[in-house]
Formats: C-alpha cells, sequence, structure tokens
C-alpha cells in the first residue's frame, strides 16, 4: 500500500515538472529553459561577482554537524546562502521560486514548506561527485532546484550535471543560463562533472517540515 501511494505521488509530481519543459525521460526530472529573462540571469552572475569578492562565498564541505569536512576531490566548489540582506536582483529571483512552490504545491501537493537557496562557483577543475542531496537520515529536503548563470558556455566544456536513472542510465546536462533544473530529491542519484572552465549557479531545496 505504501509502495503504491508512492509511486502515485512520484507520478503526479513528474507531470507537473514535465508540464514546464521537456521530459528528460527520466521519472521526477524535468528542465525549463529561461527561467527568468537574461538580463536577470546576467544581474544575478553579478551579484554572485559581488559577493566573491566581499568575501560572502566559503568552500563548500561534505557530511553533515560533526562530519562536516572539506574534500576537495569530491565536492570542488564555493558557496554563497541567499539570504537577507539581499542584493537587488535577488528579490525578483526569491519571488520566481515562491511562485514555484506554490505551483508545486498546488498541482502535486508536495506540501513545500521553505526553500534554501545558495549561490555555488566551481573553478576549472572541480566538480561534485555522484550523491543524493538528502543528508542521512533527513529527509526535509523534497525537491531540488538549479539555475545555471552561464552565458556563452562552451559545449562540451565539463561541468555537466549527470543525472541517473535506473540500470545506471544516465542524462547529461549543460550548464546554460536560464536553465532550471528540477528532481523530486530523495533517492537520485546525481554529479557535476568536472569542469574546464568557471562555473555558477544557484542551487537549491524545497523542505518540508521536519
Ligand atoms: C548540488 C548539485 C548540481 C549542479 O549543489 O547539490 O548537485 O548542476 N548541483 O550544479
Ligand atoms: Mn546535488
Amino acid at each position: 500500500m505504501a509502495a503504491d501511494t508512492d509511486v502515485f505521488a512520484r507520478r503526479r509530481s513528474l507531470s507537473v515538472v514535465a508540464d514546464w519543459g521537456d521530459d528528460l525521460g527520466i521519472d521526477g526530472v524535468a528542465t525549463r529553459e529561461q527561467f527568468l529573462p537574461s538580463e536577470q540571469i546576467r544581474a544575478l552572475a553579478e551579484c554572485a561577482r559581488l559577493r566573491r569578492e566581499r568575501g560572502d562565498f566559503g568552500a563548500a564541505r561534505i557530511g553533515s554537524d560533526e562530519t562536516l569536512q572539506r574534500r576537495e576531490e569530491i565536492r570542488g566548489d564555493s558557496t554563497c546562502w541567499i539570504v537577507p540582506p539581499l542584493l537587488t536582483p535577488e528579490i525578483p529571483l526569491l519571488a520566481e521560486f515562491e511562485r514555484l512552490r506554490l505551483e508545486l504545491n498546488i498541482q502535486a501537493m508536495l506540501g513545500l514548506f521553505e526553500l534554501e537557496l545558495h549561490y555555488a562557483w566551481f573553478p576549472p577543475g572541480a566538480g561534485y561527485a555522484r550523491h543524493v542531496d538528502q543528508p542521512l537520515g533527513r529527509r526535509q529536503r523534497q525537491v531540488s532546484v538549479v539555475l545555471y548563470l552561464n552565458e556563452n558556455w562552451t559545449p562540451g566544456a565539463g561541468g555537466e550535471l549527470r543525472i541517473f536513472g535506473a540500470d545506471e542510465q544516465y542524462r547529461d546536462i549543460e550548464p546554460v543560463a536560464g536553465r532550471l533544473v528540477c528532481f523530486l530529491t530523495p533517492g537520485r542519484e546525481h554529479a557535476v562533472l568536472p569542469t574546464s572552465s568557471d562555473r555558477l549557479s544557484i542551487s537549491g531545496w524545497f523542505r518540508v517540515r521536519g
């Protein structure tokens, strides 16, 4: 019974997600192009640069609580949480994600309660090894989102998001400016392939109350 309910819930949420853009053919994953107009994407890339210059970014770590550690060979990005005081272009960004949260809740009844969101900057050579987005034993993260800020992205420059499906199948997604990737977080394995140029994104998670 529980398993049936689960399958039903996944299909229902997939149909919401797939309505936006091209279905990737993997259950519970979808992309949407031009999530925000190009001027806004450019302004957000500028915000990330500004925040980096003033020291808001920190080396990303893996694990949780007392096991937190920097392991550059596993995860080589630096991140910066998008929290008040916000820069002006970050206000419409959060408003757009709030619209998305409500849309998902209305159509898929996911009970998403809040969003945690950060910039991520991968310098040349950095990647993020295969992983899932729920820290062990924590189920609050239910939907993962990634919005890319890379104008003039060179295809084949590495840095693709690799999303794994059943039987070791996978799809690679290029981190081109304005593209939003959205997937159901639980159990979804994915990786960032080592990039050969700077790679900038905003990634986050819609959470349920936990
Ligand atoms: C993450 C992640 C994917 C990407 O931040 O957990 O998997 O394409 N990001 O940036
Ligand atoms: Mn991830």
